[in-house]
């Protein structure tokens, strides 16, 4: 049953039209509990509030399904008044962004064109952009882009999925390389991806430890408490420092546990996701946990 509505969710979040429809709905059907605005200034005061109670965070302009170079140079210009609006705002946040929202599914070199005048900008600003991890089919791809973009610039870094049988192998290889670590959110073949939630937990444990005990930067990202405890004891086993990783979860995700983390005096960041472009983030939010469809239907009445 947990299984079918995982895959219930997973096929309507590919879904075109819903997603046309979704834009023009606006942040209704619970999105506005796990998206923190429809716009750059609402966002901004999302992350202020977040940074007053300890929490830093990164922002992640929604966007999905770009088929056309104005769209992705579009995306690109956005990432840039995002940047922009970090410095204005004064706040504790770094940028999340998808390579196929600026182009990676229409022309790979003004993708990276893209992506090299934002971390340009970034660097100037000082601010740190990581690329999320998409599905396998551009998973070679966007690995590909980071290293050539590493070659330039050391203010980018990306996310590894736990449930690709290669995570360990791609770990090792990024040594160095500031990494966020998942399960992975996406419906892969078992040709290249565990099915087990079991496996997967492990193999998430399993990453964590390599890039930690590597000395390389690693940021958690899961909601899941267990592998959290079990993240706490394995670094003060083994003395590693505290500005050496990260915990992240999801904006409107165990809000009291975020809180908890960060008064234990870990680093904790914030994943906060904005804009009109709502619905396929939404739809992977709720294929992940379906109770998360009690409060999406709840959120549907009381808008
Ligand atoms: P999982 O969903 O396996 O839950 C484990 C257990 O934790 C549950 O059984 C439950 O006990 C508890 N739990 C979980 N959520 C809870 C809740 N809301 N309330 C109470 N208990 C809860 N994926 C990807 O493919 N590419 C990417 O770039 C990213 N980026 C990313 C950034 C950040 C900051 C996060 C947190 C996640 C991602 N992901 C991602 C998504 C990730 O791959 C994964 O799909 C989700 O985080 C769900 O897995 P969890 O590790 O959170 O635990």
């Amino acid at each position: 049953m947990k299984q079918a509505s995982r895959n219930f969710f997973l096929f309507l979040s590919k879904n075109k039209t819903l997603n046309k429809s979704a834009k023009r709905w606006g942040l209704s059907l619970g999105a506005s509990k796990v998206v923190a605005g429809a716009d750059l200034k609402e966002a901004m005061e999302s992350v202020r509030k977040l940074n007053q109670e300890g929490l830093m965070c990164t922002l992640d302009h929604l966007g999905e399904f770009v088929t056309e170079k104005q769209e992705a140079k579009d995306a690109a210009d956005y990432s840039l008044k995002t940047l922009e609006a970090i410095v204005n705002y004064e706040v504790d946040c770094n940028l999340s962004l998808k390579l196929t929202k600026l182009g990676l599914d229409i022309d790979r070199k003004l993708c990276i064109q893209n992506m090299e005048k934002i971390l340009e900008k970034a660097a100037a600003y000082d601010i740190f952009v990581r690329i999320d991890m998409e599905d396998y089919a551009h998973y070679e791809q966007t690995l590909d882009i980071l290293k050539q973009l590493r070659k330039k610039y050391s203010n980018v870094g990306t996310v590894i999925q736990a449930y690709l049988y290669r995570a360990s192998q791609d770990v090792e290889a990024l040594k160095g390389v500031p990494l966020r670590l998942v399960k992975g959110a996406y419906k892969e073949s078992p040709a290249v991806a565990m099915q087990e939630k079991a496996a997967i937990d492990e193999n998430f444990f399993n990453i964590i430890q390599i890039h930690l005990l590597n000395g390389s930067y690693t940021a958690i990202a899961t909601h899941d408490h267990v592998i959290i405890e079990k993240v706490k004891a394995f670094v003060t086993q083994h003395n590693i420092p505290r500005d050496l990783f990260e915990f992240q979860m999801l904006y409107g995700f165990r809000t009291e546990m975020q809180l908890q983390i960060v008064k234990e005096g870990y680093l904790f960041r914030t994943y906060v996701p904005f804009g009109k472009d709502w619905y396929g983030y939404f739809m992977r939010r709720l294929a992940e946990r379906p109770q998360n469809v009690a409060f999406a239907f709840k959120g549907l009445f009381s808008k």
